[in-house]
Order: C-alpha cells, then sequence, then structure tokens
C-alpha cells in the first residue's frame, strides 16, 4: 500500500499515533493522484460484505468521510477518528442531521460503550498501527454481541512481494508471519497472522475478498478505471482462497445470535475513555464523567475525547 505518514508520531499509554492531524489526506493522496481504481474497487469490496442495514455503525479511522455514502442503510452513523482536520472535512460534505456522529478518539483509549455498535468498519487504517491485537479487543468489546466488524488490511504476502522476494529484488521475506513496517507507522500484515489475532479478539471470519489486484500504474493508464474495478470485483471472491492481493477485506462477527434486540435503539453511545463509566452529562459544550469528573469537549460538533497529554 502506498504509504502516507501524516504529521508526526505521538505517544498516548506509551503506543505511537500516525496523526494526520492538518493534513488533507484527500487532497494529498486522493483527488488528482490517479486512485479512482482503488476507491471503485474498495467500495465493491465493502457493499459486499456491509449488512446493508443496521441501527449503528461506526467508521473507525473515518478521515474525511470517503466511504460513508456506502452507510445509507444505517439509522446512525459514527465517525471516529484522531484527526479533528479530516473529521471537519466530512462534516462540511455530510452536515450535521444527527444521523452522523462526529468522535475525534484514539483507537486505543476507544470512548465507545459496551455492545453499543452493530456494525464496525476500518479501511486503510489497521496498516497504522503498531498495536492492532489491542484495536481489534477495543473494537469486539463496543460490538454487541452477534455483531460485524468489516475490516481491510495491507497485505504483505501479496504477488508483487512474492515475485520480487524470489527474483532477489526484495530482502524481507513476505511469508514470515510477523508485521513488516515499511515505513515508520505503515505496517504490512501476514494473512495467517491477521487471521490468528482476529481469532484471539474472539471475531469468526465469515467471507474475505481479495482486493485491488490490479495496482499497476500500466494497467490503470490503459484501462478505464471502472472497468479496471468491474474486472477485480469478478475475481474478488474466487481469489481470496490465495490472498495475493495487496489489500484483503474480511467480515468478522462476535460470538450471540446476530438479531438486533428493538430494545437497543436506546443503547449508551459513548463510554468514558479514562474509567470506562457510561455516566456521561452532556452539555453544549462538553460531556462530563459523573464517575471520574473527566470532561471531554464538545467542540463545533465533534466529540473530542483526545487526552490533554496527547
Ligand atoms: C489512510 S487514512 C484512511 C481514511 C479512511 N478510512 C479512508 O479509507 O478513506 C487513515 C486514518 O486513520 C486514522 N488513524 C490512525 N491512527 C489512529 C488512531 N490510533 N486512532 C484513531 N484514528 C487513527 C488517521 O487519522 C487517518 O484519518
Ligand atoms: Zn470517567
Amino acid at each position: 500500500m502506498a504509504s502516507f505518514t501524516g504529521n508526526s508520531d505521538r505517544t498516548t499509554s506509551g503506543r505511537a499515533i500516525c496523526n494526520y492531524e492538518g493534513t488533507s489526506y484527500r487532497a494529498e493522496f486522493w483527488d488528482g493522484h490517479g486512485r479512482e481504481y482503488e476507491d471503485l474497487a474498495e467500495r465493491i469490496a465493502l457493499r459486499r460484505l456491509l449488512p446493508p442495514r443496521g441501527q449503528r455503525l461506526v467508521d473507525i479511522g473515518a478521515g474525511f468521510g470517503r466511504l460513508a455514502d456506502l452507510y445509507d442503510g444505517y439509522e446512525q452513523v459514527v465517525l471516529l477518528d484522531y484527526a479533528t482536520s479530516g473529521l471537519r472535512e466530512a462534516q462540511a460534505r455530510l452536515g450535521r442531521s444527527g444521523r452522523f456522529v462526529y468522535v475525534a478518539a484514539n483507537i486505543y483509549e476507544f470512548p465507545l460503550a459496551p455492545g453499543s455498535i452493530d456494525t464496525a468498519v476500518s479501511v486503510r487504517v489497521l496498516h497504522h498501527l503498531s498495536d492492532v491485537p489491542a484495536a481489534l479487543r477495543a473494537i469486539a468489546l463496543a460490538l454487541r454481541p452477534g455483531g460485524t466488524y468489516v475490516l481491510e488490511y495491507a497485505n504483505k504476502r501479496n504477488l508483487k512481494a512474492v515475485a520480487r522476494y524470489l527474483s532477489r529484488r526484495q530482502s524481507w521475506s513476505p511469508f514470515t508471519a510477523e508485521p513488516y513496517e515499511f515505513t515508520k507507522l505503515n505496517f504490512d500484515f501476514h494473512p495467517a497472522w491477521m487471521a490468528r489475532e482476529l481469532a484471539q479478539a474472539g471475531y469468526r471470519i465469515d467471507a474475505g475478498l481479495a482486493v485491488s489486484h490490479f495496482r499497476q500504474r500500466l494497467l490503470k493508464r490503459l484501462i478505464p478505471a471502472s472497468s479496471l474495478a468491474g474486472l477485480d470485483g469478478l475475481i474478488q471472491r474466487p481469489a481470496a482462497a490465495l490472498k495475493l492481493a495487496p489489500s484483503i477485506f474480511l467480515r468478522g462477527r462476535t460470538n450471540g445470535d446476530g438479531q438486533a434486540n428493538r430494545r437497543d435503539a436506546e443503547r449508551a453511545l459513548f463510554a468514558c475513555p479514562t474509567c470506562r463509566s457510561q455516566a456521561l452529562v452532556e452539555s453544549e459544550s462538553a460531556l462530563v464523567c459523573s464517575q471520574c469528573g473527566a470532561a471531554w469537549t464538545i467542540s463545533d460538533g465533534i466529540y473530542d475525547f483526545r487526552r490533554s497529554d496527547d
């Protein structure tokens, strides 16, 4: 996956964050950068794996809300990201209807209440995390029993890396299990490693797709993005067994009966990242935790759960 390293690294609870604050990911990575094919191929995959309807979906590491139009079947959509600059872009486009909830937070200091989410999504996010197992556990806890997590990860054992390694043009092996950090806070993951970590975090994988097989400059120049994405769509499912594409999408489910409970509509959304209490009192400018006294600001429609020492 092409790298985008953001501005700087920060440390919270000892874990570095790939900080996109103040960058324009959209302008610097997507718009006018010849990535229409990747965008379309990812949309095909996400549409296939996403439960089409539900009460509450959270897009984790949502950025500027690139994929938000795919969430039309959800009553409430939570866009969560560490960078407020991306969330502001999303807000400018998607508005403040109340259907969209904008949350600035660190994945490692997750502010969502246990069982509060029906569906979680993360696309192009796990590759920035040095502690994926911790993130997978936090997301599993926020999902209701039988909830769904659709995730994307950058595949270490992709065809290009395999060919380069076998022809001795690349020193690192794509076949070993451990994550490969190709640039600071940009990791590729081996499918077997990811499968094991997902199982350990309590997910049952029920579908997978291999995506973006034709991410190649010459092909992208010769063939229109929509045709190339259509071709990718044709092989995403059959090629999933081989997992040689640069990008892998999986659908995981947490244990449970898979039925949303009608009463769940009133579920609390937030839990205090400091003490985990759900007793948060909301005013116009803050959410104050009744248990530990922490005050989390609400600024221009963005709930901010980042710690002041971040
Ligand atoms: C490559 S962008 C992907 C954005 C969006 N998912 C998309 O596909 O267009 C990665 C996003 O992950 C966010 N991110 C990285 N580390 C994070 C963390 N520890 N907590 C919350 N967000 C994080 C970044 O701020 C950035 O917006
Ligand atoms: Zn608290």
